[in-house]
């Protein structure tokens, strides 16, 4: 009942009387009211004028379901959305949620996380009402090492949504970080459950800088805001990438990652980049020349060999030539 009263508010250009809303919904007037008061504790504005009304006046800049469902136009990804006021981690859920059987598509959110986690062990500082903290479930037809390359695809999903909701193109850290003005605006952590050569499930979580203030931004770090000066909709940002993830994956199932991998390689801020890294104890450096089909990153070495890095994080210094 309630994403109906909010579909009838939402369409209709003056007030809606009780009356009229409890005779399409075949429910008392008392719960029609009940539920609007409901709306507002979830703060939805609703006017109520006697004898005129209801008349929604602002929806609420939430991750729930009937704000992302509203004209999101997805035949999967974000049917299913369940929200969190609060929550440690929207991985936990998602993987509980998994383990359940919850179908490919289903998007955990949260408006705060008190141990959001980021790759390598570290943590995702997750202030509240102020950045995109989801998960999302997927069920490919992957082997675990095809399934890392979905992070990838993540990445330029989120990269081309952000670009066409904001017009600011966030570059591509290898091997999934956004980054804008040189400065991480996001970060893509892929967790599997997989048997002996088939996932089970994926669960990849987008943590997002939108709203967030310098003050409560890591060092490292930087949100729309600081960029564009403007707050943004998270709701709409949240839509648009649902909306290009869903293309970027079935794209992935009939033409398989090369179309990714291509728009990766020509997002990235790695390529042509002299980088820093350290594996089994020892530091290499060299000059990033590229993504190989596999997902791994191709180093030329100082020495003159390529190496492929395959996992791990690399440092960026400057960028020295276009490769
Ligand atoms: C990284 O750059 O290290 C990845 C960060 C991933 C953060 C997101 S926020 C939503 C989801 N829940 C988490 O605890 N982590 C991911």
């Amino acid at each position: 009942m309630r994403a109906k009263i909010i579909q009838y508010l939402r369409k209709s250009e003056g007030f809606l009387s009780g009356e009229d809303l409890s005779r399409w919904l075949g429910v008392s007037r008392a719960a029609v009211w009940k539920c609007i008061e409901d709306l507002r504790l979830d703060g939805y504005k609703v006017d109520a004028v006697p004898h005129h009304g209801y008349k929604l006046s602002a929806v609420p800049d939430k991750l729930i379901p009937a704000e992302i469902q509203h004209n999101l136009g997805t035949r999967k990804f974000g049917c299913d959305v369940r929200h969190f006021n609060e929550i440690s981690s929207t991985m936990d859920e998602a993987f509980r949620l998994g383990m359940e059987g919850a179908p490919e598509g289903t998007v955990v959110t949260a408006e705060v996380q008190t141990k959001g986690r980021g790759r390598l062990g570290r943590a995702w500082v997750s202030p509240k009402g102020r950045g995109l903290y989801f998960s999302l479930i997927l069920r490919p037809a992957l082997s675990s090492s095809e399934a890392s390359r979905i992070t990838l695809l993540s990445a330029v999903a989120l990269s081309e949504a952000v670009e066409a909701f904001t017009g600011l193109k966030p570059l591509i850290k290898w091997p999934n970080d956004l980054l804008l003005n040189g400065k991480k605006l996001a970060g893509i952590l892929t967790e599997l459950r997989a048997e002996v050569d088939r996932v089970d499930f994926a669960v990849v979580g987008v943590g997002l800088n939108v709203n967030t203030t310098a003050k409560e931004l890591p060092p490292e770090g930087v949100s729309l805001k600081e960029v564009s000066g403007q707050v943004c909709d998270r709701v709409g940002l949240m839509r648009e990438f649902l909306r290009s993830f869903e293309k970027r994956y079935l794209t992935l199932k009939k033409n398989g990652f090369a179309p990714a991998l291509e728009e990766w390689r020509r997002r990235s801020a790695t390529i042509g980049c002299r980088v820093r890294f350290e594996e089994r104890g020892y530091k290499y450096e060299g000059l990033a020349t590229g993504l190989a089909d596999d997902g791994g990153l191709l180093v030329q070495l100082d020495s003159g060999m390529t190496i492929k890095r395959m996992a791990g994080d690399v440092i960026l210094a400057v960028k020295e030539s276009k490769v």
